[in-house]
């Protein structure tokens, strides 16, 4: 197959791609799924070469839409309910009662899913914690999820998955919280809603600081597609987003101290989480 996208000018549009969205497309592990991406959208737009896709990526995409649909087809969403399940467990049986302790409790405590593709990690939240029961009773608590594809975000506004997607759910809360339909299984009209979810780019400042600040930042399985220079603007946004002794938790191949030294890293059973002084 001819593509209308060169080695030389993947270079470039790899180099727009860092720059706007902090993915890092590697040559030899993207090029072909790039070029494919590039010559189906031009066939769309009745165009014939990548000069003229790329004009329009750049300087003819007023509302973004182009980016968005570039951004839709290249991000990897893999995700399921309860990934690295001992990380929820810290959550509702460490992090939550000691901010619950310290934080004002006249306002909610605040939890921010980042990236949060289909939704299964911060519905994983709202389902450990309802399950364990105490803390929602004692206060207002917010779980706000956002990723850079808009297909997913609509996806998790749906809230209908796969076997795949909850094979790690213990029955009993699959039972709970779940309604099975044909081959889907769909999240309680109760549950739907309960996460506020928004397309966003990590990288965006402004669309960024409109989120407010929160207490605990899940970040997991995002950065490992950053360089080093990504991770640490990432964990600097973090950090500012941050209420003073709120926590990150990345995922389990990604390590804060590698990054930035700015947080404490604290191991609470064998979770590495880190704390804003
Ligand atoms: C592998 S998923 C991880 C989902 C979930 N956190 C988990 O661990 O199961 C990575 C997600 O990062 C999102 N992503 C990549 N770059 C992003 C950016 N610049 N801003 C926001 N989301 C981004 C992708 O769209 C994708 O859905």
């Amino acid at each position: 197959m001819a593509y209308l996208l060169s080695v030389e000018n993947f270079a470039k549009i790899g180099e727009f791609i860092y720059r706007k969205s902090g993915i890092y497309l590697e040559e030899d592990k993207h090029y072909e799924k790039l070029a494919k991406y590039i010559n189906t959208r031009a066939l769309e737009l009745e165009i014939d070469s990548f000069r003229k896709y790329f004009f329009k990526l750049r300087f003819d995409d007023k509302p973004g839409d182009e980016f968005q649909a570039l951004m839709n087809a290249i991000t990897v969403n893999e995700t399921y309910f309860f990934r690295e399940r001992d990380q929820f467990e810290v959550l509702v049986n460490k992090i939550l009662p000691e901010l619950h302790k310290t934080m004002p409790v006249d306002r909610p405590l605040r939890i921010l899913s980042s990236p949060c593709s289909t939704g299964e990690e911060p519905y994983s939240m709202i389902l450990h914690i309802l399950e364990e029961g105490n803390l929602i009773e004692q206060r207002d608590i917010e779980v706000v999820g956002i990723d850079i594809d808009s297909t997913v975000i609509d996806k998790a506004k749906a809230a209908k998955y796969s076997s795949r997607s909850i094979h790690a759910i213990p029955k009993d809360i699959l039972g709970r919280w779940f309604e099975k339909k044909g081959l889907a299984y769909e999240l309680s009209e109760d549950l739907k809603g309960t996460v506020d979810l928004h397309v966003t780019n990590i990288f965006d400042k402004a669309q960024m600081r409109k989120l407010g600040k929160f207490d605990v930042i899940f970040s997991r399985n995002m950065l490992i597609y950053f360089d080093d220079a990504s991770r640490k603007e990432v964990a600097m946004t973090f950090y500012d987003m941050l209420n003073p002794g709120g926590y990150v938790l990345l995922g389990h191949a990604e390590y804060m101290s590698r990054i930035v030294s700015i947080f404490n890293a604290k191991k609470v059973d064998n979770t590495l989480i880190y704390q804003k002084q």
